[in-house]
């Protein structure tokens, strides 16, 4: 499978919405990448359902949630009602992953569980059967534009082989400082998605860069 491009519309430029989902509809970007955040699980405050439901009305491609909330099974339904497709929670976040997982599925959506940079890849041990995609954080998460962190590459390649082990399918999303500097080594390590915010929009010419990014 070749992979997969999901620019962060937390760098979008909000004033501006519609013509910069418009702008990853005409791009080669598979998904979109979109970012929520509460305040508590991190220090920052993002958007909500009514901010979705505008992006999802012009988006020609799927959503792929991001959950940076505490108690992200309180909203299930309510993400699925505003067009996510995958639906990532955090592995901090949860106390009761695999029911999390389950009612995401009975919902009608793909799994995702995000991994914080200080949390080892050997948590995912019993989950990862239940899980369409590991969300592996490559900065902490919060805020767009920070540094890659070096340490995701090994995390990459254990969490490749742990997948393989298993024999499952599980795609291996990277969130976090991907550029056009490390996305060939990440790709080289067995990642499958790559998020990418800043790269992309703060770059002068985005669709040139979401296109080299997906070679
Ligand atoms: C960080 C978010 C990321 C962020 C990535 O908490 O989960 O998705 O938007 O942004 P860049 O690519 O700018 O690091
Ligand atoms: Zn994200």
């Amino acid at each position: 499978m070749s992979h997969i491009v999901a620019p962060s519309i937390l760098s979008a430029d909000f004033g501006n919405l519609q013509r910069d989902v418009e702008m990853i509809n005409q791009s080669k970007a598979p998904w979109f990448h979109i970012d929520v955040m509460d305040g508590v699980f991190v220090p920052n405050i993002s958007f909500g359902f009514p901010v979705i439901k505008a992006i999802n009305k012009h988006a020609k491609k799927p959503l792929d949630v991001h959950l940076m909330i505490v108690q992200p099974e309180r909203y299930i339904e309510d993400f699925k009602n505003v067009g996510a497709h995958v639906l990532t929670v955090h592995y901090e976040a949860s106390t009761h992953l695999h029911r999390t997982l389950q009612q995401i599925k009975a919902a009608g959506m793909k799994t995702g569980v995000a991994l914080n940079p200080h949390t080892p890849v050997s948590v995912l041990e019993d989950i990862l059967i239940e899980t369409d995609l590991v969300c592996m954080m490559s900065v902490n998460p919060g805020f767009g534009g920070q540094k890659f962190i070096e340490n995701t590459y090994k995390k990459v390649t254990q969490l490749k082989q742990m997948i393989k082990d298993k024999g499952c399918q599980t795609l291996i999303e990277i969130d976090g400082g991907v550029d056009l500097n490390n996305y060939k080594k990440l790709l080289a390590a067995g990642a499958d998605v790559l998020v990418a915010g800043n790269t992309v929009f703060s770059s002068t010419d985005p669709l040139k860069t979401i296109e080299a990014l997906m070679q």
